[in-house]
């Protein structure tokens, strides 16, 4: 008879059972165990069993993979934010003394990442305007240490589309790879990867999960490339956690629906907002940006919208306003603010899935 210390880590109802969920199960476990020193040794032969979950799991394996999957690329990680998987493809390209050409306009986060961190990695990044491929491509010519060029499928808050066609050009001319943040486009509107990049990044926090309940990130491309990315999130600690992966996946599902219905409100909202304020909406995507004429009260605004909340993310099913120039812009200065139009009148919508009536109802109330 077993001891009570015993039982209680050791049941039957513990052991495995060969029962078959219809949906994926969760693996929330730090580590995986072996019956015998023959099978861990086939672990280490690659007989597709697990050891520990920092260094992969089945959850956040099928999460990279589904993404792959998604993005139409041959392999996909999960890691633990949109950060970590940024920070990961970019250590799988550049090391010390490689440099990085990116936009200026890229996310905050991701601008100090690299202007902050990978400068004390040694390695050097050019901010260009890529709407200017000039200067893009007199950084190339001037610098051949650069190794990556860095951009988003569509940027924050002003949404402009990246031209993927003139970065595979540059791609070939001087042998550079090219890394892209699909996380506003999501893989429903862009797939940046059959364009010719060779890292496609997401803040899965956003659309991928799509609820506003995990802080996740996935990189998927070619399989050279995300298996030195994969060596970064294991060395790194960059992984995600399983509970997340599992409910990133449960989201990920329904991303199709959700970016149909979003993208639908979105339109809706610009067409309804053109006239009153000055719109920027690229026809894709689920985010409209507006900025309100000088003499209309801002801070009226935001307050009457009622269930429309002022949340400083986008992309879950809620439609929500964020305020860039008093947060996801607030650390630059006013001169900077200025140079990139984000003014104190510039509003950033995400639109949800609610009725859209109710939606134009709701903004209209605020306009009154
Ligand atoms: C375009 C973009 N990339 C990356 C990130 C970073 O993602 P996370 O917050 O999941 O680290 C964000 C976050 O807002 C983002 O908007």
């Amino acid at each position: 008879m077993r001891s009570i210390e015993t039982k209680a880590v050791h049941t039957a109802a513990m052991e495995e059972r060969f029962i078959q969920p219809k949906v994926m199960p969760l693996y929330q476990t730090s580590a995986f165990s072996f019956s015998s020193l023959e099978e861990l040794e086939g672990y280490y032969e690659g007989n597709g069993t697990y050891l520990y979950s920092r260094t992969a799991n089945p959850n956040t394996d099928a999460l990279g993979q589904s993404v792959a999957e998604m993005e139409g690329a041959p392999k996909g990680i999960a890691a633990s934010s949109g950060m970590s998987a940024i920070l990961a493809g970019m250590l799988a390209v550049v090391k010390a003394g490689d440099h990085i050409l990116a936009a200026e306009d890229v996310y905050g986060g991701t601008f100090h990442l690299l202007r902050e961190e990978l400068l004390r990695m040694g390695i050097h990044v050019h901010f260009a305007d890529f709407t200017n491929t000039d200067e893009m491509e007199q950084i190339l010519i001037d610098f051949p240490e650069v190794k990556l060029i860095f951009s988003e499928s569509i940027t924050n808050p002003f949404l402009r589309v990246e031209n993927l066609q003139t970065l595979e050009q540059f791609k070939g001319r001087y042998g550079v790879k090219v890394m892209i943040d699909n996380t506003f486009a999501t893989p429903y509107t862009t797939a940046p990867y059959a364009q010719g990049a060779d890292l496609v990044a997401h803040s899965a926090t956003k659309y991928l999960g799509g609820h506003s309940d995990v802080t996740a990130g996935v990189l998927v491309g070619n399989a050279d490339l995300i298996d030195e990315a994969e060596k970064r999130v294991v060395n790194l600690g960059l992984n995600l956690s399983p509970f997340e992966a599992w409910l990133t996946l449960r989201g990920l599902k329904t991303l199709a629906v959700r970016m149909k219905a979003q993208t639908a409100n979105a339109q809706a909202m610009a067409e309804f907002l053109h006239g009153k304020a000055r719109v920027w909406y690229p026809g894709k995507g689920a985010i409209v940006t507006f900025e309100l004429p000088e003499d209309m009260d801002i801070s009226k605004f935001f307050s009457s919208l009622g269930w429309i909340k002022i949340v400083p993310t986008l992309a879950g099913v809620e439609t929500t306003v964020s305020y860039p120039y008093g947060t996801s812009h607030r650390a630059l200065t006013e001169e900077e603010k200025q140079k990139i139009g984000v003014t104190p009148q510039v509003v950033r919508l995400s639109a949800g899935i609610e009725g859209t009536e109710d939606l134009l109802k709701q903004l209209d109330g605020a306009f009154r």
